[in-house]
């Protein structure tokens, strides 16, 4: 009998952009350039310089130092607030960098390049931490909401205490919302939704709807909700101390309310919105699948989740668009992009990303040589360079040649990896991702080229047979 295989789970990696994936922080070197973190400091067992993750004053000045030395940021918070961790927070923060580039939807100001990205943070805390990340790593504009006196003045203090970022984020009130709420229950709000059992309603402060202003535009929404919904159920992690009152952890119905309301909120404001990515972070996993459901039942278009590094701890992101896909987000030629992505739509039948699986397969072993993983639904792909001249002279048609994919071709040598992956959104529409592994390589600029090529060779030999069926 063949013996069942054993399937790999892989941790989910910090994300590669984040400048703390590949070294974490050094605190013996904080200690000895900030004097005030220096008590927190000691040699652990296993001899590394470490602190005491139980004391809240450790991580409140641990956060302090790597804000102010990495970023350039000046920042404090009250005794007991939620103590963000950066490294962990840096993660949300790139992965809606990947969604914005990745092209799924369109730009929302796509003729404008010096357009600042701008985006809106639900809950910001009175350590406003994403809209400091974001506006200094990226240059992005915030509007930043919460709903607590404390959480207010802090954030605000926090801004005001950097006037080089103070320009890029606005502090707001949500409850003194003037907008109306009857958006929400209008014809596109939760009239639409299915009500609720009373205790997944959410009953607090508005929180999109009654908060934006009229006119306003965002890229994204962002949110590490009130993941809990009585203190009993939040406890105490006795292993850290990263703070954390009532009022921020705490709301009835839990992330789960706080969240559906979002999707509620996003739905009204969906035409308004159109070209923005909502997002939110989720603390337990059996939440992700029931809002993932809830945002199936209500009719949006992408779909996106990943789960984040966050020690010991897992966290994870959802993100949705209402947007339809951008189908033509490949852009010949670009040796910025490493990774390109399209969609397949309207796809019928069993195992559909099985068989496109198979497709894409066959298309690359037919030009050079490749391995399908099932678990993960890739291929990882190993071209020569004689293959990849192979394979662009058996499809050239002269004339939809660029010049530069010619040049790319030249200049490029040895063997070059990449993978294709492929997974679906919503049943029946699959996204295909191609990922360079060196996007510096001169095959760069091939890549896109035959990454369409895939895609026109799916359109004609999958898509009509799943559509078939
Ligand atoms: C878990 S804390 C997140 C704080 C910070 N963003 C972070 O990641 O550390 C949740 C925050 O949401 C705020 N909040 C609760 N209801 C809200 C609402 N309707 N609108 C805006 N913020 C709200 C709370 O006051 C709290 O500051």
């Amino acid at each position: 009998m063949l013996s069942k295989k054993r399937r790999r789970v892989e941790r989910p990696r910090s994300h590669p952009g984040n400048r703390y994936s590949e070294k974490p922080p050094d605190f013996e070197l904080l200690a000895s350039l900030y004097p005030s973190f220096q008590p927190f400091v000691f040699v652990s067992r296993s001899g590394r310089s470490t602190i005491d993750w139980t004391d809240f004053d450790a991580t409140r000045e641990l956060t302090r130092v790597l804000l102010q030395h990495d970023h350039g940021v000046q920042w404090w918070i009250p005794d007991g607030q939620l103590c963000p961790t950066v490294p962990n927070r840096s993660n949300y923060i790139h992965w809606i960098e990947d969604l914005l580039s990745s092209g799924i939807i369109p730009k929302r100001n796509n003729d404008d390049p010096d357009a600042k990205v701008r985006g809106f943070d639900i809950g910001t805390g009175a350590n406003c931490i994403y809209p400091l990340l974001g506006a200094s790593l990226l240059g992005w504009s915030f509007v930043a909401a919460d709903v607590t006196d404390v959480a207010l003045e802090w954030a605000r203090k926090n801004v005001q205490d950097n006037p080089h970022l103070s320009h890029l984020i606005e502090i707001r009130n949500a409850n003194g919302g003037s907008c109306s709420n009857e958006l929400r229950t209008g014809s596109e709000g939760i009239a639409d939704m299915k009500v609720e059992a009373p205790e997944d309603c959410y009953c607090g402060p508005p929180i999109l709807v009654g908060v934006v202003r009229e006119g306003e535009e965002f890229d994204f929404c962002m949110c590490n909700p009130p993941f809990f919904g009585s203190i009993e159920e939040a406890g105490l992690n006795p292993k850290t101390s990263c703070g954390g009152t009532p009022e921020e952890m705490v709301c009835p119905g839990g992330e789960r309310a706080f969240i559906t309301r979002i999707i509620e909120d996003s739905l009204a404001l969906k035409h308004r919105f159109r070209k923005a990515w909502f997002t939110s972070m989720i603390g337990r996993k059996v939440n992700l699948k029931f809002l993932v459901s809830k945002l199936r039942e209500v009719g949006v278009s992408i779909v996106k989740t990943t789960e984040f590094v966050q020690g010991r701890t897992a966290r994870w992101g959802l993100a949705w668009s209402f947007m339809p896909p951008n189908i033509k987000s490949v852009s010949l030629p670009s040796s910025e992009k490493s990774s390109y992505s399209f969609m397949l739509q309207g796809l019928k039948g069993q195992n559909r990303a099985f068989q496109t699986l198979k497709t894409v397969e066959s298309f690359f072993l037919a030009c050079g040589s490749c391995r399908s993983d099932t678990s993960s639904f890739s291929v990882n792909v190993i071209m020569s360079n004689e293959q990849i001249v192979d394979l662009v002279q058996k499809n050239l048609c002269d004339s939809d040649l660029p010049t530069s994919v010619s040049t790319s071709i030249e200049h490029s040598s040895g063997d070059q990896n990449f993978s294709i992956s492929v997974f679906e959104q919503i049943p029946g529409t699959l996204l295909v991702k191609g990922s360079l592994l060196d996007k510096e390589s001169p095959f760069a600029g091939v890549f896109p080229w035959i990454f369409q090529l895939l895609e026109k060779t799916l359109r004609r030999e999958i898509v009509p047979k799943l559509h078939g069926q």
